[in-house]
């Protein structure tokens, strides 16, 4: 999400005249666009606004700004910790970006704007990703009305508003009229699309419209929540072509006693039911979660439930977290918090089961023929290619650089952790 974000503030950016450097000392403008979901992500833009100090010293002219949640979150606050700021920018504000620009420029005064609206305006902006992309972002809805215990979402993104399906459309027919041949629809909750606009499509239906735009081979969507997972979108699986056979359906924990205190809204049994129905409509679909380890008042016999569950499901991948607390969410203000020491074991643990399952899935994958969307050169070997398979497992083939953005057929020769080798039929 935050990728696309980022596009979309180059897209408003570019609109408005301006033009991309890939060297930070020759810029006139740096955004140092921020996710706060996690202490580590915030942790990580304050680090890289430190670095940006050295540079405002050297160009007293450049403006520095910070987008995103960790922006919305802190507001002004973010001058007194870093003084040489010209820019606070919040989620619901991206299209103001040129009007703030000048106003600095004109005024030589710093410039914030956090405030929160009904309808958030960025929203509708379309944006081509970098050339030579051959996939798409496309948000679908904003916002999330959940409330999970841990989480600061809803607070720096507001309520959850989606855009009518007809926009969404319009503009998938633009990225494909411009050679996009993979989309992914975007949203906090991809599965409750549709709960704001009334007599809209819901997102089986929309998923339905959007599959059938010429052009479009691939469809992809994150994120899924449990409880809200239809009968409707499991048949989707099973019934539309292009709809890629991945899910990523963040389950966070295991057990019953902790899922509760996260207000998930759904219990581990639940949760493997529609696991158990995804797969009865698509026997191959690969599945991948999120899982938080150390969540206040988890027991280690909680934490069994966790490796239990994913010892049944045997998830494709996982990302894992340890718990943060987050500013103003419920459960920082939960008893029971757990030691450094024990999260940092528990996620060992966790991880090192992972592996074995993603290792394990990948091995199932040797000698199958997979169709391989080239997305360009690997990042290990120049002399090689990469691309994923529709099940979302990355894929590198010798090859030729000018194969980007085409399907090829690929056996698979060799399995990894963490990416397949494939030979080109
Ligand atoms: N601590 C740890 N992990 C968190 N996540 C969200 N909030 C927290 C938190 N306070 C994780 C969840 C979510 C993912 C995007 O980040 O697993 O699905
Ligand atoms: Fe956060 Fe829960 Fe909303 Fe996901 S569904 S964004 S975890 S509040």
């Amino acid at each position: 999400m935050n990728v696309h974000d980022s596009q979309q503030m180059a897209q408003i950016l570019s609109d408005a005249g301006y033009v991309k450097t890939d060297e930070a000392g020759r810029a006139d403008i740096i955004i140092v666009n921020t996710c706060s979901v996690r202490g580590k992500a915030a942790q990580k833009a304050y680090s890289q606004l430190g670095r940006l100090r050295k540079l405002k010293k050297k160009k007293p002219g450049l403006v520095i700004g910070v987008a995103g949640c960790l922006a919305q979150e802190h507001g002004t606050e973010f001058f007194k910790r870093a003084p040489y700021l010209d820019l606070v920018l919040g989620t619901h504000n991206i299209h103001r970006f040129p009007e703030m620009i000048e106003e600095i420029n004109n005024t030589k005064s710093r410039v914030v704007d956090t405030s929160f609206h009904e309808s958030v305006r960025s929203l509708g902006i379309r944006t081509l990703p970098p050339d030579g992309d051959v996939s798409a972002y496309v948000t679908i809805m904003q916002g999330c009305n959940n409330f999970c215990s841990y989480c600061i979402v809803p607070y720096v993104r507001g309520r959850e508003e989606s855009r009518t399906s007809g926009d969404i459309i319009d503009e998938i027919r633009f990225l494909a009229d411009n050679g996009i041949s993979e989309v992914t629809l975007l949203g906090q909750n991809v599965n409750s699309y549709g709960s704001t606009l009334s007599g809209d499509a819901d997102f089986p239906a929309l998923l339905r419209m959007v599959s059938k735009i010429n052009g479009i081979n691939r469809i992809r969507f994150t994120t899924s929540h449990p409880k809200d997972l239809s009968g409707g979108l499991a048949d989707c699986f099973a019934d539309l072509d292009n709809l890629c056979e991945h899910i990523h359906l963040p389950v966070q924990a295991g057990s019953n006693h902790v899922l509760k205190r996260m207000k998930r809204g759904y219990t581990a049994e639940e949760y493997l039911k529609k696991i158990d129905m995804l797969k009865s409509r698509c026997p191959d679909i690969s599945i991948t979660s999120d899982i938080i380890v150390g969540f206040p008042g988890e027991k280690d016999s909680d934490f069994q439930k966790t490796i239990d569950l994913m010892k049944e499901v045997r998830f494709d991948n996982t990302f894992s977290f340890k718990y943060s607390d987050r500013r103003g969410t419920a459960s920082e203000k939960y008893d029971g918090k757990i030691e450094e020491e024990v999260k940092r074991a528990r996620l060992c643990e966790l991880q090192a089961l992972q592996e074995s399952h993603s290792l394990e899935k990948n091995r199932s994958l040797e000698e199958v023929v997979k169709d391989v969307l080239i997305e360009g050169v690997s990042k290990n070997n120049d002399a090689d290619i990469t691309g994923r398979t529709r099940d979302n497992k990355i894929v590198n083939i010798a090859g030729d650089i000018g194969l980007t953005g085409k399907t090829v057929k690929a056996r698979i020769t060799r399995a990894y952790t963490h990416s397949l080798r494939g030979e080109m039929i």
